[in-house]
């Protein structure tokens, strides 16, 4: 088994209905957060942790995504021309160039199991990351999410997923797991149950959207059928992976911040502004003065 995890794939195919009519016409996954869509967020994330194959699985008005990692020829002469050296500098740095992205179609929404299934034939054999970008997560101490992971992963060479604590009466939102050997920072799971209701939920540890998998979950997505909510589910056949081999669970050290959701991609809206570099300083202060007419 490869050694490092060189290829990620993006998820963005899902009909995004919790923050409609904004995901009409536009993937949630180019939702600005303060002055960056949220797939480049995640992007960054996995090229910092040495990927250099982004796997973008997409479906329907998902035209954005491709151009937004493209090269912008008319805009980019638009700004040379004007001088405007940052911003062109911006908009040409979107993706170092040693890095490939590899768009494939989800035809339809049949879930986040089938969506990572559509992306077998460019993975192959090899161990690789799932990430999804609605997740947004700022990693302690400048180290990304996936970085960590791939530690993990190197170490025990097994399957890794990002988990959290939730308050007990949010499982059913989650796929939920339960583990054994917990030094803390990671453990095995035992057990993964998509959405189970509090009253039967076997912890409150729930998977958040960053995975590293080996590449048996393929042979197994193929067998799993329409689980929770009609859909192909992954935790499903992540359930199946249990059978044949260990599968971690790593502690998220960081912060998530769930922009699936209006008050998650608020919240990050807001902490993201108050420590960006250009505005933070100016945004610290208008929130004091409206946290004063409150
Ligand atoms: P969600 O469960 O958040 O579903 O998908 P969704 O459709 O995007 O959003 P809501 O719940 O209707 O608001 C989790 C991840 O899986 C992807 C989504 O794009 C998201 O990154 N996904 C989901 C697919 O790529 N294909 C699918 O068929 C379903």
């Amino acid at each position: 088994m490869s050694k490092k995890i060189r290829k990620a794939v993006f998820p963005v195919a899902g009909l995004g209905t919790r923050f409609l009519p904004a995901t009409k016409a536009n993937p949630k996954e180019m939702l600005p957060v303060v002055d960056k869509p949220l797939i480049q967020y995640a992007a960054e994330e996995a090229e910092e942790a040495g990927v250099d194959a982004l796997v973008f699985v997409t479906g329907r008005n998902k035209r954005s995504i491709p151009d937004h990692f493209d090269k912008a020829y008319e805009l980019e002469s638009e700004l040379k021309g004007a001088g405007k050296t940052e911003l062109l500098n911006k908009v040409q740095n979107v993706l170092p160039a040693n890095v490939d992205c590899i768009y494939l179609r989800q035809a339809e929404a049949l879930g986040l199991g089938h969506a990572v299934l559509c992306a077998e034939s460019v993975v192959g054999d090899e161990p690789f990351a799932v990430i999804l970008a609605d997740d947004l997560i700022r990693g302690d101490d400048g180290v990304g999410a996936i970085a960590q992971m791939s530690k993990i992963y190197e170490r025990y060479q097994c399957s890794v997923i990002l988990v959290e604590e939730v308050p007990p009466e949010e499982t059913h939102k989650y796929g939920i797991v339960e583990i054994e050997d917990d030094d803390g920072e990671t453990a095995i799971i035992t057990s993964i149950v998509e959405k189970p209701k509090p009253e039967v939920a076997p912890s409150n540890l729930a998977v958040v959207g960053r995975y590293i998998l080996t590449p048996r979950i393929f042979a197994l997505l193929k067998q799993t059928g329409r689980g929770a909510g009609g859909e192909i589910q992954l935790t499903d056949a992540i359930a199946e992976l249990l059978k044949y081999e260990k599968v971690r669970a790593y502690r998220i050290k960081g912060k998530r911040y769930d922009c699936g959701s209006k008050l998650g991609y608020l919240e990050a809206t807001v902490e993201y502004g108050l420590s960006h570099a250009e505005l933070g300083d100016d945004f610290n202060a208008y929130l004091k003065s409206m946290a004063e007419k409150l």
